[in-house]
């Protein structure tokens, strides 16, 4: 019988019969290796919530946002292909291998930004480029064709986290102190990684062996690991830190929230108040980060949820900073103040924060003074880019406010006890505020500030300036 040749590509172009030929991993081992990399996923993401509010660095705080959020979409695809491959799925809210959990805990403890970066940017990323690029090349490409196809976009992520990773940590070379810390911090780290045999369980320096595959052979020496620096509990620092670039932090004051709608300031004004209070809404992140990782016992929805909102906050911030850069002004000399994220992080509960939240995105949703408000600001004022982002940021906001309804939801509070709560937290966590103002003067920057971006005198009057509702975003 002879076959009717074709050079129509076989297999659905995943691979070719040879290809497809091949013996790879089993059920069992495949889901072995994904538990260990959906562990790794997670809390990577807890890591880099935990150090976002402390991490001086603007723009490491832009990337913890961002790369907090990708790690959280890969957890989200490998526990639905767990779920695939096992029913039921075996536990994925407990650590699947003490060593590699060992690990993990080690790279939380990181006690400054240099270590945070070198650590997860450094070792951890890293490591987990390599496990799902094994992953790719060792599973075989048809019976497994859906691990491999949310791994071939889960390596381009982290490909692209670790490039970032690589210019920080040279950045960070050029002080040598610095250098030092991350130095030392790697190798400490790389140590307990090594224990673990990889993120997946590999051992890491492969010795090759019988039929070449690597993961056969075990080195045979494990060199005894340093002192861990998880033998302490580890406790997070969610006061919020800004570099030495920013002033202001600890003055309240912030006119923008009143200006951008205030009567009789012309259009140009409060578009430029808009785009200050865009920059600031990294205080957002800055304070959901607190709570996704305070709160331990929420759903998954809880967690991927706001980890997509955190990041679309700290986007609405650069937004901000593009907006401000297009016009040559140097934006970091807004103060930026921290009040939000530290009245909140410091000053109410993970559940009050979240609630807190809530509210105050309800309260961006009316069209008079809400988002769509903003966004005809901007029209008006003939921003052209400032519109396109205030467009984004209203569609973004609209989601958010879903998301806070959901996560409420489930935990039985209506959206109007949230907004009544919502005003006792902000009255209360307000208030605490005044222990901070000592630190630096509160003054009224505003004028001073629109005279030199738009080159004339603010139309702003000081009853303008009064302390504002709720604010915030
Ligand atoms: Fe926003
Ligand atoms: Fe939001
Ligand atoms: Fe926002």
């Amino acid at each position: 019988m002879t076959r009717l040749k074709t050079r129509v590509p076989e297999l659905a172009g995943v691979a070719t019969y040879a290809q497809a030929a091949r013996i790879g991993y089993s059920v069992e081992e495949n889901v072995q290796r994904l538990l260990r990399i959906h562990w790794t996923e997670r809390k990577l993401m807890a890591t880099m919530l935990a150090h976002l509010a402390s991490m001086p660095v603007w723009e490491a705080k832009c990337a913890l946002a961002l790369h907090q959020w990708y790690c959280a979409e890969h957890a989200d695809w490998l526990r639905r292909r767990i779920t695939e491959m096992r029913h039921p799925a075996p536990p994925l809210d407990q650590p699947p291998d003490a060593a590699l959990d060992a690990f993990l805990e080690e790279l939380l403890h990181a006690e400054n930004p240099e270590e945070l970066i070198a650590g997860v940017y450094g070792v951890a990323l890293p490591a987990l480029r390599d496990a799902y690029y094994n992953h790719i090349h060792h599973t075989n490409p048809l019976v497994d064709q859906p691990t491999r196809r949310f791994m071939r976009f889960a390596l381009l992520e982290i490909t692209e986290a670790v490039e970032w990773g690589d210019a920080a940590l040279s950045a960070l070379a050029e002080d040598s102190s610095a250098a030092v810390l991350a130095t030392s911090w790697r190798e400490h780290l790389e140590l307990y990684l090594d224990a673990a045999r990889g993120i997946a369980g590999d051992p890491r320096i492969a010795v090759e062996e019988g039929d070449g595959r690597s993961g056969v052979a075990i080195r045979a020496l494990d060199p005894p690991l340093p002192p861990p620096s998880a033998a302490n509990p580890f406790v997070p620092d969610f006061e919020p830190k800004r570099d030495r670039r920013f002033h202001g932090l600890y003055n309240f004051n912030f006119p923008p929230h009143v200006v951008y709608n205030a009567p009789g300031v012309p259009a140009d004004e409060r578009n430029v108040a808009l785009l200050c209070k865009r920059t600031l809404e990294m205080d957002v992140p800055e304070m959901m980060c607190s709570f996704l990782f305070e709160r331990k016992d929420q759903p998954w929805e809880f967690y991927l949820d706001y980890s997509r909102q955190l990041w679309d906050e700290a986007r609405h911030a650069m937004l901000g900073t593009v907006a401000f850069e297009s016009r040559g002004v140097d934006w970091t000399e807004i103060p930026l103040n921290v009040g939000f994220s530290l009245r909140l992080n410091l000053h109410a509960t993970p559940q009050e924060r979240q609630i807190l939240l809530y509210a105050i995105e309800q309260s961006l949703m009316p069209s008079e003074t809400g988002k769509r408000f903003e966004y005809e600001t901007a029209v008006e004022a003939g921003d052209e880019l400032s519109a396109h982002f205030h467009d984004y940021d209203w569609a973004d906001e609209v989601l958010h406010a879903q998301i806070g309804r959901r996560a409420l939801k489930r935990e039985g509070i209506t959206g109007a006890a949230a907004i009544e709560r919502g005003k006792e937290i902000h009255e209360r966590t307000w208030a605490a505020l005044e222990q901070y103002k000592s630190r630096e003067p509160q003054t009224n920057w505003w004028p001073d500030f629109v005279r030199k971006v738009l080159g004339k005198e603010s139309a702003a009057r000081e009853d303008h300036l009064a302390e504002p509702r709720i604010v915030g975003e």
